[in-house]
């Protein structure tokens, strides 16, 4: 399995990004060939203050290294490092239908929030397609929102191949279904957009107060809990295993305070990203090593990259 995904540098990490996109690529570097890309040329599309773009940029890196990402085994790295992939997309934007791209919904959602409607916001798909073709991927691990993205990287692919003769690998979406959204401490799903996170990296006390703000009913103190639709042990599920759940959810139907429950939700949290909270510590103060991990990290992407652009510039006459 050779796998890609991309994350935009946009602010800092929550608990949903990690258990919904963070953790999972760690876990598949324990059986497949991950390569992680920090989407700068994407976030150019709504980020254009250049402070702003580098400061996101390396945080989203410093993230991902602290949460274990292992850049021996893998690959991560800054997609604007490889020039390959604005290279890759014109080529592909040649055989790309513009009646593809204007059924993209998140062009038109992106819109409709106030985002100038830009070449390059319209083209984005084609940008993202050019991303997982230049590797040759065949999995590519998303969320729902997503899936049309992947479909057109699919079309896309095979109208190339249909043109050009077999050159790409035609990639596939893992839909991560399977991974339960987590709800924000409003109950809502956990999004930076609804300002209801609980942030992996923050100060404890930012950590102790969003967890202890988590929305409860108004059940008494010692009245029992329905662990189903709690969103304090929907949280703390997270962190425990089979059995521990089961314990836990007894507790909270034999009346466990939501105070208690708060309580221990925030030890669990604590207990769980201390390692990763300190090597985040740990690498920001050695700063020159994560950037000079990133450049590593372009180069190595590179060595992928060039070599399938110099099958695509052979198959369409280039060279
Ligand atoms: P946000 O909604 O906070 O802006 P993004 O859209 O940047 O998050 O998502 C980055 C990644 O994290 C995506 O792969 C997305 O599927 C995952 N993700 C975000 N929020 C959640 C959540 N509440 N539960 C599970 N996964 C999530
Ligand atoms: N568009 C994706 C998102 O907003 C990020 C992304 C860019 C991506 N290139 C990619 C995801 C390639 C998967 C594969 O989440």
């Amino acid at each position: 399995m050779r796998i890609l995904s991309g994350i935009q540098p946009s602010g800092l990490p929550h608990l949903g990004n990690y258990f919904g996109y963070i953790k999972p690529n760690v876990d598949f570097q324990a059986t497949a060939d991950v390569t992680l890309m920090i989407a700068d040329l994407h976030a150019l599309t709504t980020v254009q203050n250049p402070d702003e773009l580098r400061e996101n940029r390396q945080q989203v890196s410093l993230d991902l290294l602290a949460c274990g990402f292992d850049t021996e085994k893998g690959t991560l790295f800054f997609q604007s490092y490889v020039p390959e992939h604005s290279e890759l997309m014109w080529i592909l934007s040649t055989v790309s239908p513009m009646g593809l791209l204007e059924r993209a919904v998140s062009y038109k959602e992106k819109v409709e929030k106030g985002i100038a409607a830009s070449v390059g916001l319209f083209a984005y798909p084609v940008l993202q397609t050019a991303d997982i073709l230049l590797y040759q991927a065949d999995t590519v691990p998303v969320g729902k929102d997503q899936k049309q993205h992947l479909e057109m990287a699919r079309d896309i692919a095979i109208k190339f191949n249909n043109t050009f003769g077999e050159t790409f690998v035609v990639p596939a979406a893992k839909i991560q279904d399977d991974v339960a959204v987590v709800p924000g401490i409003d109950g809502q799903k956990m999004s930076k957009s609804y300002g209801n996170t609980i942030p992996l990296f923050a100060p404890d006390a930012v950590i102790k107060k969003a967890i202890m703000g988590i929305v409860t009913d108004s059940k008494g103190m010692n009245d029992p809990k329905d662990p189903e639709t709690c969103v304090i042990y929907q949280i703390h599920k997270l962190f425990l295993n089979d059995a521990e759940r089961k314990a836990l959810a007894a507790e909270y139907k034999k009346g466990m305070p939501y105070g208690e429950a708060k309580k221990r939700l925030l030890e669990a949290f604590m207990n769980y990203f201390a390692p990763m909270r300190k090597r985040r510590m740990d690498f920001e103060k050695n700063i020159n090593f994560v950037e000079k991990t990133m450049v590593n990290g372009g180069k190595k992407a590179s060595l992928v990259a060039a070599k399938t652009m110099e099958k695509v510039r052979l198959v369409t006459g280039l060279r």
